[in-house]
Formats: structure tokens, C-alpha cells, sequence
């Protein structure tokens, strides 16, 4: 029994709803008679709609790293892979399916020794630089005006990085007017001169990226300061709000969390927080994209269950300096990141995607979802061509991963209001460890709409899930599915279409419950009016 309805019991009305807001939106069980039945029970809770999904949780990432900004999505003018202004119109078409709500750029450890002027003005004068962090020969070609004009397109919000490792804040404040001042100042005028006559809004604006790293090994007494330093030159110009975003922890380092929040909440609108999901854990051998067993299936999924509490350990500490929650927590760097696979060389950081990667995506957008209070943007990594990307380019092909289906399916949860559930289901067990089969969200929209997914993690088992809506009926009932037959099913160049969502058609419906058959290894969305 939960222990929610054992209070239920003994605590006056006003009692319960207040402990209800303190609880966390979803609890697991494992109920007494599971293990061997496959049973599992959802309850709904319509009649307690909690916060905003904010939409910048599925958010992306674009860094200037193999072949995501060069081929993925740059090809030039000249190019004959059709293109809009440079920019490829296959992927394009693609990402604009998905609602891209907010673009970071231009990186990740790039981003810390990327200098803005070398990206502007005639493209044929641009300098090339060495890319230090990831190899090759940048040609600047895509610089800030490429980029904007590719968030645009998107109709995504622009989130920039700024350089702090081997940049000032002069070239910060800098590039801060270049991008949003009206005025008549020679920086604006140098924009103007390079087509672009209205300033752009720039809603978000990073003081460097893992300054604990590769943006320059500070502690963060040190860090805490520089970035004090630098946020106050980041100027609000001709009615441009910017929200100034702080370099956050990784994984579990809660003391970075501690000393940024004690020392320079004030000063930020956001905290970011970086978790990628290795197989085995062991950044020396990751693992394989597409060549892995059940153990290695698990042990993932067990790693991918983790962010659940790094965030609500950090969202402690961030609640202790800023109880009103006004400071955002942006997981601005998550995924699963594999090793290298043998063949031909497809750039840094290139890797297949499979079935485990769509599992691995519902789980963690379901617990951003669970933490939307505080978690207020995240941002994929990365979009095209490298770690657990959307889609993948080889020259003039484009193919759709197993992990863009599942943002597709779950665009419906943009902006929409959290709905707690209470989810029991039986434990996926393998060796000595065991994470719970199922996870699970619900929301509804602006248009009174429930949505609910639910992710069956086991993939041997099929479970059969019991939910009620608490608080409504259900008249009519439609979703998808995404599933296939193997582990590590693929959508490759030449078989595009392996794993792609289907009509989902395994439910019933009574009254307020629904009863629906997940599959083994699956993630499904539904919709009930
Ligand atoms: O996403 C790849 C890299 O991972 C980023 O550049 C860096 O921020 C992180 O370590």
C-alpha cells in the first residue's frame, strides 16, 4: 500500500493536501503479487494538476564538434544537397517536426575558446581556426548570423555559450551588443553592415561551459567569483531580456552546487547540470551503440535512472538558497555516449542510435517532467551526427533515429501542466540488481487534453498496466508506440524505417480506467479526451 493512502486515514483534509504538495509527483511500489503476474496499476491524478512543462525541456544542443554543424546541418550555399540560405532542407524539414523550443551553441568545451569575430562579415574572409577540443579545421563558415538565421527557421529560442575559458568579458559584453542593440553604435552598425538590420533577442546567455573542466579547471570559490565578474557585463540592450545562466555541477558533485548557490545565486537565472548515460560507467570503455547484451541493456538503464536523483539532490541544496525556486536547473547536457564504433571514420563523437537510446530518452524526459518545477530547460546532446543525436547525415542521406521518434511523440508535453501519478509495477531484475519495469508521466495540454507515457524498460516481459484517471472519465483514446523486435534495432542508411512509431491499439476502456498491454521493451504515448 502507499504510504500516502495509510495517512489518508488518520490526517484531517487540509492536512493530506498539504502533505500532497509536498510529495513527490511519482511513487514507485513494487506491488506484493507483481513479480510473477506482469501487472501494473497507474493512478492519474487529473484532479491535482502540479506546474508548467516548461517546452525548454526539450531543448537541443549544436556544438561545433565532427560532423553536426559541418554537413549536418552547414552544407553552403554551393552545395548540391538542397539547401535554404546554407542550411540542409531535409534536416531542417525534419527538426521543425519536433518544436525545437531552444538551440545551444556553439558549445560544450568549444564554446570556450570560440572567438565570435572570427564568424562574421564575407564568409570568404573568415579565418580558419584549429578546432582544439575535437580536432579539424573550423572555417567559420557558420558563425552568428548562420545561426540565428538557423533558430529562425526552427522557430527556436536562442540559448548562446560565452567563451570564459580564453575569452574576456569585453569580448562577452561585445558580442552581447553586436547581437541585441538598437542603438546607433558601431557594433550594431557592423551587424547592420553584415545584413542584419534588426537586433536578434537572445533569451539565454551562458558564462562558459564546465569551467570544472575543459572551460578551464577553476575550483568553484574561483569560478563562483569569474562568473560574478562576467555576468556583470552581461547587458540587457533595446528591450532584450537576457537570463544568465551559471556553469552547474556534473553528475554528483553537490559541492560545486553548494558554493555557486551560496555564493552567486543572486547574480544567475540558471544552473546547469551535465549527466550522460555510459553503459558501463567507465569513460575508458563505454561501451558499444549497437553491440550489446541484456547486462549491458540494464546496467544502462540503471545509469539513465540515476539523473533522477543527482537532480533532486542538487534541487535540495538549490531549494535551501533559493526556496522560490527562481533559479532554473537546465540539464543542458544529457544522453547516452558510447564508444567510437569500428568502420569508416563518420567524425567525433558519431554514434548509432538504437531502440535502447528510445528507452533511455522517455525515461529521463519522464523525470524532467517529474522535476519541471525546478528543471526548467534541458537540451539533448546533441542534435545531428554525434552521442545520442536526433538525426543522422552521410553526405545527401538523412536518416530519423529511434531517439527523434520518441521526441515526437512526447512534443505533445511542451508547455502543458504536470499531472502526478502514482505508478506500481513490478521490478526488471537482472543479476543482483533491479529497476522498476515501467516509467511513467502525465500532463494536459491547453486544450483539456490528457497525455500520458509510460516506458516499459523490461525487454523481455510484457506488462499489462491498469490506469485511472483520477478526477475523469475517458471518452476517446489514440497513441503510438515505439518498438521493435531486437535490443539494439536500428535505422541505418539503407534500412531507414526499422524503428518508427506505430498506431498503438492495446487498451481498453472502462469508465475512468484504461487498460492497456505495453510490450516488452516500448515506450508509448497516448492521448485521452
Ligand atoms: O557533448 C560533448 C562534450 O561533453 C561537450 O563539449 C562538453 O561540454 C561535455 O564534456
Amino acid at each position: 500500500m502507499h504510504s500516502r493512502q495509510k495517512l489518508n486515514v488518520c490526517l484531517p483534509v487540509f492536512a493530506l493536501m498539504a502533505l500532497v504538495m509536498l510529495l513527490p509527483p511519482t511513487h514507485f511500489t513494487t506491488p506484493t503479487n507483481a513479480q510473477n503476474s506482469y501487472q501494473a496499476t497507474l493512478v492519474i491524478r487529473l484532479d491535482q494538476p502540479r506546474w508548467t512543462i516548461n517546452r525548454n525541456i526539450y531543448g537541443q544542443f549544436a556544438e561545433h564538434l565532427g560532423r553536426l554543424i559541418y554537413e549536418g546541418l552547414w552544407v553552403g550555399e554551393g552545395s548540391p544537397i538542397p539547401n535554404t540560405r546554407g542550411l540542409r532542407n531535409d534536416v531542417i524539414a525534419a527538426l521543425k517536426e519536433l518544436r525545437v523550443p531552444v538551440l545551444r551553441w556553439p558549445g560544450g568545451c568549444f564554446a570556450d575558446e570560440y572567438h565570435w569575430r572570427d564568424g562574421i562579415g564575407p564568409r570568404d574572409k573568415r579565418p580558419r581556426r584549429p578546432n582544439a577540443s575535437w580536432g579539424g579545421v573550423d572555417t567559420n563558415a557558420f558563425g552568428t548570423h548562420e545561426f540565428l538565421d538557423l533558430c529562425e527557421m526552427l522557430g527556436a529560442d536562442a540559448y548562446i555559450n560565452g567563451n570564459v575559458g580564453s575569452g574576456s568579458p569585453q569580448e562577452m559584453m561585445e558580442w552581447i551588443e553586436y547581437l541585441t542593440s538598437d542603438a546607433d553604435s558601431d557594433l550594431a552598425n557592423l551587424r547592420r553592415r553584415n545584413g542584419r538590420e534588426k537586433p536578434w533577442k537572445i533569451p539565454y546567455f551562458a558564462v562558459g561551459n564546465e569551467t570544472w573542466g575543459c572551460g578551464g579547471n577553476m575550483r568553484p570559490e574561483y569560478y563562483a567569483d569569474v562568473y560574478r565578474r562576467y555576468a556583470t557585463f552581461i547587458k540587457n540592450h533595446s528591450g532584450n531580456r537576457i537570463q544568465k545562466l551559471a556553469v552547474g555541477p556534473y553528475d554528483e558533485n553537490y559541492n560545486w552546487t553548494e558554493v555557486l548557490m551560496s555564493q552567486a545565486a543572486k547574480q544567475m537565472d540558471g544552473l546547469s547540470l551535465h549527466y550522460y548515460t555510459l553503459p558501463t560507467g567507465n569513460w575508458q570503455k563505454k561501451g558499444s551503440a549497437t553491440q550489446f547484451d541484456e547486462k549491458e541493456w540494464h546496467a544502462t538503464l540503471v545509469r539513465t535512472l540515476r539523473i533522477d536523483e543527482f537532480i533532486q539532490k542538487h534541487s535540495a541544496i538549490m531549494d535551501k538558497y533559493d526556496p522560490q525556486k527562481r533559479v532554473a536547473l537546465m540539464v543542458d547536457e544529457w544522453g547516452t555516449w558510447y564508444d567510437k564504433e569500428p568502420g569508416p571514420d563518420m567524425g567525433a563523437l558519431y554514434q548509432q542510435n538504437t531502440l535502447r537510446d528510445a528507452i533511455v530518452a522517455g525515461i529521463n524526459l519522464n523525470i524532467f517532467h517529474k522535476h519541471a518545477d525546478r528543471v526548467r530547460m534541458a537540451n539533448i546532446a546533441q542534435m545531428v551526427n554525434v552521442l545520442q543525436a536526433m538525426v543522422l547525415t552521410d553526405k545527401e542521406k538523412m536518416v530519423l533515429t529511434p531517439t527523434y521518434h520518441v521526441f515526437r511523440m512526447y512534443r505533445v508535453y511542451q508547455g502543458a501542466t504536470m499531472i502526478p501519478i502514482d505508478l506500481s509495477a513490478p521490478e526488471y531484475k537482472f543479476g543482483d540488481t533491479s529497476v522498476p519495469s515501467l516509467s511513467a508521466s502525465a500532463s494536459r495540454d491547453g486544450e483539456g487534453r490528457l497525455h500520458f507515457s509510460v516506458v516499459n524498460l523490461d525487454p523481455n516481459r510484457e506488462v499489462e498496466l491498469t490506469a485511472t484517471i483520477s478526477g475523469g472519465t475517458v471518452s476517446s483514446v489514440t497513441g503510438e508506440v515505439l518498438t521493435a523486435p531486437a535490443m539494439n534495432a536500428m535505422n541505418t542508411f539503407d534500412h531507414p524505417n526499422t524503428v518508427k512509431p506505430a498506431l498503438f491499439g492495446a487498451f481498453k476502456v472502462q469508465g475512468s480506467q484504461i487498460t492497456l498491454k505495453m510490450p516488452a521493451k516500448s515506450v508509448v504515448v497516448l492521448e485521452l479526451k
